[in-house]
């Protein structure tokens, strides 16, 4: 039996502005996290709106009923008569960011709803545009007052951006100065969609609420990490975005380091959104740098693999000559007293055997090593896996008795899987949660400024030197690469 995921129910009014509302990200993953909300009854008819702009000609009426198809694609056992009361929540709006005077008719527009509304509603931007367009639309909705339409409550709005956050340290710095001009900080939602999954989240719950682990939480005990994320499809027709940007700034900037910080942060003194983002910028703060100088002045890089798989070169919206890498590997460090000495191993790749997402945390193995069987590639050592795709749970490895006449160890397993039990719980989508956190003002779940600073400044160093470093070739399906 599914349980109902939630309780809550959004009491405020909200209008939910969304810059793209025709692409890729809303029709795949806002509109349907939307939906879901609605159906859970957070989100409920006549207490939000939805107002989409891009520019693809459509009226309201065309607008709902693509809504509609929208959902009947993506969810199942829909509700017809729910989805057309949903739909009816969107308005459309017609036009180019780049255009001065659609955000005058945005502002009326919002204007209108909260007539109706009869009070003036909180409003939530989302940037689900390409990031060149950033800037153009802050300026144009700092400029044009839209998030000022009316301010008794006291809200400022909030608005929400999708990574790539910059390309690089210097230009993650101009964007953020942007910003930081236009508006205040706390307005601003960093989205790390990684954050706001189930298992991750549950990383601090797990590591902090079951005491028998927290004291092995250090370099005393623990010998390596190793954090997987690669894909068994390859960038799906997404070429003329990827091809430049690559892997490691894809999902290792951001994703993967996100991962590692929800690993090794110190227990928050409370679970508020300052206090855990300011842990997770104590961890990405220290991670070492990887490409340093020599005493010659030259510079390099250690324990670095880039590959790109063959194929890659021939996808639509790719330079032919491209050296984008779509797979990496790299060992980090982190400089602390507790960390000093463990590997970090992070890795990810497109085009691989597998699609799989997981945080492996590997203790050291034990004294007992006689009564390990000969040959095991896991040595005696405990590990603990936190399971984000397929299947997300989480699991303990350990060593027993192997049954009968035998001394020797076996590997057993123990594990919790969210899809199991009778009480099975609806797991919610990462932007369902992203969606939900923005409505209750909580930021735990997007990276600080700091943090993304941080990150940049480990990965920045890295870019620089990828054009020195070789490019491996690897097939379709490959298990590793170098
Ligand atoms: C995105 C990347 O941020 O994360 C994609 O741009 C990647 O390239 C995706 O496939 C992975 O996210 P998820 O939630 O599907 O594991």
């Amino acid at each position: 039996m599914t349980q109902k995921i939630s309780q809550e129910k959004i009491k405020k009014a909200i209008t939910f502005l969304i810059f793209g509302i025709t692409g890729d990200l809303s029709r795949k993953k806002l509109i349907p996290s939307l939906w879901d909300l609605y159906c859970d009854g957070i989100l409920t008819k006549g207490q939000f709106r939805i107002i989409g702009l891009s520019r693809s000609e459509y009226g309201i009426i065309a607008f709902q009923e693509y809504v509609r198809e929208v959902i009947t694609k993506t969810r199942s056992n829909v509700n017809e008569e729910m989805l057309k009361s949903f739909s009816e929540c969107f308005i459309y709006e017609i036009g180019v960011f780049e255009d001065p005077d659609i955000y005058k008719q945005l502002t009326k527009q919002l204007r209108f709803q909260d007539k109706i509304f009869g009070s003036c509603s909180e409003k939530i931007v989302y940037l689900a545009v390409s990031p060149e367009r950033y800037e153009t639309i802050f300026e144009n909705i700092h400029f044009s007052g839209l998030l000022r339409t009316c301010s008794e409550n006291g809200s400022l709005g909030r608005i929400l951006v999708e990574k790539p956050f910059g390309k690089n340290t210097q230009t993650a710095q101009l964007l953020d100065d942007k910003l930081g001009a236009l508006f205040e900080e706390r307005q601003i939602f960093r989205i790390d969609h990684y954050l706001a999954k189930e298992t991750i989240q549950n990383i601090l719950n797990f590591r902090f609420a079951n005491h028998i682990f927290e004291p092995l939480w250090n370099k005393d005990h623990i010998e390596s990490v190793e954090i997987r994320l690669v894909e068994s499809f390859g960038i799906e027709g997404r070429g003329n975005f990827y091809d430049g940007i690559g892997a490691l700034r894809d999902v290792g900037q951001n994703h993967i380091l996100q991962m590692l910080a929800m690993t090794a942060m110190e227990s928050p003194s409370e679970f508020s959104d300052t206090e855990i983002r300011s842990k997770r910028f104590e961890i990405l703060r220290y991670l070492n740098p990887l490409c340093i100088k020599d005493t010659f002045g030259k510079i390099n890089c250690s324990h670095i693999v880039r590959g790109q798989y063959r194929g890659y070169r021939n996808e639509s919206g790719v330079d032919p000559n491209s050296q984008t890498e779509t797979y990496f590997r790299i060992t980090a460090h982190i400089d602390t007293e507790k960390w000093r000495g463990v590997p970090f191993y992070l890795e990810s790749g497109k085009g691989m055997d597998v699609t799989q997402t997981f945080i492996r945390v590997n203790f050291k193995k034990s004294n007992f090593g006689a009564l390990c069987p000969i040959g095991n590639p896991y040595g005696c050592g405990n590990s603990l896996t936190f399971h984000i795709k397929p299947n997300e749970g989480i699991s303990l490895c350990f060593w027993a008795k192997r049954t009968g006449f035998s001394k020797e160890l076996e590997r057993k397993t123990l594990r919790f899987s969210y899809e199991e039990g009778d009480n099975f719980v609806r797991i919610p989508d990462a932007y369902e949660h992203v969606l939900l956190e923005t409505i209750r003002n909580d930021q735990t779940l997007f990276p600080s400024t700091d943090e993304v600073k941080a990150q940049w400044a480990f990965i920045t160093p890295i870019l620089e030197q990828w054009k020195n470093l070789p490019l491996i070739e690897y097939d379709r399906g490959s298990s590793s690469v170098g």
